[in-house]
């Protein structure tokens, strides 16, 4: 009986999973960052931007040869699941620059800010709210490992709500939590700088650079990059590269529903780079200057929302899901200070190599940002509805992800050390096949005798529907290898029985199992596997 073609990619796929996670070994924290970043270079997926001057420019990269097809592929990932799958989502394109009172009517030039505090000795700057928010992440830590020892000790009589509730030292540590988050949650919402401050010092947070706890005042940095328009500088040329791709949506929104006939509930969607001065770019791409994002406005009718906006959280995390990554590493974190425009807002978080930290945005943006450009622009951008008889500004439901950060969750979680049979490594990444760089590498045994030729044969057989290679260098298990750090799923490898009976071998690169099968067949075995479709059927 021949298996259902995504039966058998799923069934190939969670095993090889099992048997990767088993024989994988276990780096964690700042070692497998650092891999991955230097994977990522040596490997041609991304570049310090222009490294050749003085070391690059920092918290800005350049995609390489393979990082530019990962990062294509999950793009298109993206795009498929929201446009071609809803035929109430259309997708656009706008540009990078808008006009400039887009960004008063926004809220970013007034309020997109960025609450920073120096270290004297360092001279390190940092963001106030994230060095408080990990120092309570390091307090919950402590309740976690105090938890997993008590529960060790009571084997399987022991029930962790009670014991968080008893225990102590927990509830210490929990009610220090509680205050500081009460204190914390007031002073951002009162723009309170002083008392960010002050939480700093009774917290008694010192800078992980000198150590000490010498610290300026709290100050408010603007995120926006801007620049001239035309050739004369004045305040009145001032533009900006946008901070968000979400606003090239709203002031879109009636031009898309007139010309395109929406009806509500319907969506926007776009990718596109968006650009932030962020003060403390650190953690390789996590958190870049120059960025993409990948955004969705969900415009709905106003009291459906609430609805819209679960519905949304239940998409999003499917879509994530679908990758096959384990279920552990995503959760759902709510917004402890809500964005100026936000009603409820929500961030689906990835466990990366150094934490839990955001991947997504979920953002119930009720009807802020059109009535907005609305009062700035003094145009009418409201909705009629032939089912209530009447005309309304919608409600809007956003999600927004960086393409950058999920490029990375992707390359964090493929990365893997194996130890084989034989006691040696091989570095592999486990990517789901629909997004590797290159399908299929098509390597020749040896480089004489008309094999190369042969495999020339078979790249022009399949490059018209799929990203292949050929390489004839080197011994075939050095190939192998260095496919597999690249994350190509297949190996066609062509020896002196391809040219008597035209069959070649084809390597999987997670069981390393070869089958052989005939070249009439290859263009189909490749399409089933490495096809999109059927993660796009599972949403
Ligand atoms: N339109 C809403 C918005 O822009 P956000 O939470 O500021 O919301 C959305 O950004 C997503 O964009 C984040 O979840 C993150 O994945 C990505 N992102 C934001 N700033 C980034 C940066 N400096 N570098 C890389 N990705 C970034």
């Amino acid at each position: 009986m021949q298996m259902d073609s995504s039966l058998y990619n799923e069934v190939l796929y969670l095993c090889t999973m099992s048997q990767t996670t088993e024989k994988a070994k276990q780096l964690t924290g700042e070692d497998k960052f650092k891999n991955i970043v230097s994977h990522a270079k040596e490997y041609g997926f991304i570049f310090q931007s222009s490294e050749i001057y003085e070391n690059g420019l920092s918290a800005v990269y350049d995609y390489g040869q393979y990082g530019a097809e990962l990062k294509k592929n999950i793009r298109e990932y993206w795009w498929r699941a929201m446009v071609q799958m809803h035929d109430n989502i259309v997708g656009i394109d706008a540009a990078i620059f808008m006009h400039p009172t887009t960004w008063k009517a926004s809220g970013h030039v007034d309020a997109f800010n960025d609450p920073l505090i120096d270290n004297r000795d360092s001279k390190k700057r940092y963001r106030a709210d994230v060095l408080i928010e990990d120092a309570m992440a390091k307090i919950e830590e402590k309740i976690n490992k105090e938890v997993e020892k008590a529960a060790k000790r009571f084997g399987e009589t022991f029930d962790a709500a009670m014991f968080r509730s008893t225990n102590a030292r927990v509830v210490e540590y929990q009610n220090k939590i509680d205050a500081t988050l009460s204190r914390f949650k007031t002073a951002l919402e009162n723009n309170n700088m002083e008392e960010l401050k002050q939480i700093i010092i009774d917290m008694e947070i010192a800078c992980p650079i000198s150590g000490t706890r010498n610290w300026t005042d709290v100050r408010q940095f603007n995120l926006m990059f801007s620049t001239q328009l035309g050739s004369v500088a004045g305040e009145s040329d001032t533009i900006y590269l946008r901070p968000e791709t979400a606003q090239g949506i709203f002031v879109n929104f009636l031009n898309v529903q007139k010309t395109g006939r929406m009806k509500i509930p319907f969506g926007i969607a776009q990718t596109g780079k968006a650009f932030r001065n962020e003060i403390v770019a650190r953690q390789f791409i996590f958190r870049m200057r120059e960025f993409e994002q990948m955004e969705m406005q969900f415009f709905v009718r106003p009291g459906t929302e609430n609805e819209w906006y679960e519905k949304w959280k239940q998409t999003r995390i499917s879509w994530h899901r679908t990758l096959g990554f384990p279920e552990a590493k995503y959760r759902f974190h709510d917004h402890i200070k809500l964005a100026h425009y936000a009603k409820a807002a929500c961030d689906i978080e990835f466990e990366f190599p150094f934490g839990f930290k955001e991947l997504e945005g979920i953002h119930s943006r009720s009807d802020f940002d059109l009535k907005q450009h609305e009062q700035y622009s003094g145009k009418k951008l409201q909705y009629f509805d032939p089912e209530l008889n009447q005309s309304y500004v919608p409600y809007v439901i956003e999600t927004s992800i960086g393409l950058d950060r999920m490029f990375l969750a992707t390359m964090s979680q493929a990365y893997q050390i194996e130890t084989l049979e034989d006691g040696s490594e091989r570095v592999v990444l486990n990517l789901p096949p629909f997004l590797a760089p290159i399908k299929a590498a098509i390597l020749p045994l040896l480089n004489k005798d008309g094999l190369p030729e042969k495999a020339a044969e078979i790249v022009n057989l399949l490059k018209y529907d799929h990203i292949v290679t050929s390489e004839d260098k080197d011994t075939i298990g050095k190939r192998y290898r260095r496919q597999d750090a690249i994350g190509t799923p297949y190996c066609i490898t062509v020896d002196h029985q391809t040219l008597e009976d035209n069959t070649v071998t084809i390597r999987e690169r997670d069981t390393m199992k070869q089958e052989r099968v005939h070249i009439n067949e290859l263009a189909r075995i490749i399409d089933e596997r490495v096809s999109m479709t059927a993660a796009l059927k599972k949403l």
